[in-house]
């Protein structure tokens, strides 16, 4: 069989990067492969993922990149820093599973992560 024969041919259907899924708050969701070490906020960008704006391209100064984390997800993530925290402060509609998105960097442990956008960016 062609596929036992060809690992090349293998490579192109089985992805090794990390998926992502992107709900929104209306409830439709698009799952993309991310590459490791780049953040969640900049797979949604590359990816055309509506909802996160990321105004400051990263650099933890806008809250644009807000999203709510899937409960599930939480004590698998990095505890987010002071600064960090001090921005979800800023962003509309904050809550417990709040995280900005530049600030999560994509690993294979974050292989399933699902993130909600808020209903609007501050
Ligand atoms: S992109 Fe501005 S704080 Fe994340």
């Amino acid at each position: 069989m062609f596929l036992h024969t060809c690992p090349f041919y293998l490579d192109t259907y089985i992805s090794l990067m990390p998926q992502i899924t992107y709900k929104t708050s209306e409830g439709s969701s698009k799952t993309i492969e991310v590459e490791n070490g780049l953040s969640v906020m900049e797979g949604a960008v590359q990816n055309g993922v509506p909802g996160i704006d990321a105004d400051c391209g990263g650099s933890m100064a806008c809250a644009t990149c807000h999203v709510y984390v899937e409960e599930s997800w939480l004590a698998k993530l990095p505890k987010a820093e002071e600064a960090e925290v001090d921005m979800i402060d800023m962003a509309f509609e904050p809550k417990k599973n709040s995280r900005l998105s530049c600030q999560l960097i994509v690993s294979d442990e974050l292989d399933g992560l699902v993130v909600t956008t808020p209903a609007k960016q501050s």
